[in-house]
């Protein structure tokens, strides 16, 4: 299985920001999320705002907009992503969630805060709780960690996006909402909040680009998933063409216990 990272480098970049219609560079649609950085980041006073797999730094830009005193580092595994947001004047660190370290985002005694948007579903299934307790190991006792993750109200909603996923050849995997909240736990998270925030529509155009898949596997999606699930039309519903799917985020905001 190829790494998600170097599989969608024809998308990342300057591209990233179009992808997608727009969607994570539409500010009406971070909104949600930026306020609970913003929130957060006013009550907890850090000296440092990491996001974590934060792309082409336009979430810490949104951020900065409103905190510009806040200092701010972008971490992503993608150095395509980070040249992008270096461009823009994002100070950034190329490292992976997995194992990237405190020292390298913050100095000594200061502050971290931590924010994510749309990245814990690359890791795939087995790496969901390693991921989150290395944060939380990253992480000190009070510290927040706020992230915008795909998951979904209903095992079967996930089930079917896995199950899509799956056929387009990709390792990302999507949880419940349930699933996230006890693996949070367990990882050593307080789960403060979960808070709805808007979904993303994805053409079947948008996914023959970033998966590189082909008219007659287009056609097999369409027919096996829009039989398999046609009990889930809220995130899978074929189209005449091919199909549309909605991905379900949810905002966590979470503090290190
Ligand atoms: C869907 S994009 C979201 C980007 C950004 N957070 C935003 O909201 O615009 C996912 C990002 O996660 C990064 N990524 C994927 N796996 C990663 C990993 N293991 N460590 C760090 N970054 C990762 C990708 O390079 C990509 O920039």
């Amino acid at each position: 299985m190829p790494d998600a990272t170097d599989f969608e480098t024809v998308i990342h970049g300057r591209r990233w920001l179009a992808f997608h219609g727009g969607f994570f560079s539409d500010a009406e649609v971070a909104r949600p999320l930026v306020d609970e950085i913003c929130r957060r980041a006013d009550e907890a006073r850090p000296d440092v705002l990491a996001d974590l797999g934060g792309g082409t730094g336009y979430l810490l830009l949104q951020v900065k907009a409103r905190r510009a005193g806040l200092d701010v580092i972008n971490l992503d595994a993608c150095p395509i992503q980070l040249a992008e947001a270096a461009r823009r004047g994002v100070r950034t660190v190329q490292r992976s969630v997995m194992d990237f370290r405190r020292a390298e985002l913050v100095s000594g005694d200061r502050r971290l805060m931590l924010a994510m948007r749309s990245v814990l579903h690359y890791l795939g299934e087995s790496a969901l709780f390693p991921a989150l307790r290395h944060i939380r190991h990253e992480s000190r006792p009070g510290e927040a960690f706020v992230h915008q993750t795909a998951s979904f109200e209903t095992p079967r909603e996930a089930e079917c996006f896995n199950a899509l996923y799956r056929l387009m050849g990709t390792h990302k995997w999507y949880p419940t909402v349930e699933h996230m909240r006890r693996c949070s736990q367990e990882a050593g998270w307080r789960v403060k909040e979960v808070i709805p925030a808007a979904s993303l529509r994805l053409t079947a155009h948008d996914m023959a680009l970033r998966y590189r898949l082909d008219a007659p596997l287009l056609c097999r999606i369409r027919e096996e998933i829009g039989r398999e699930y046609a009990d889930a039309r809220d995130v899978f519903h074929p189209t005449r063409e091919a199909f549309i799917a909605h991905l379900k985020y949810e905002i966590y905001v979470c503090e290190a216990a």
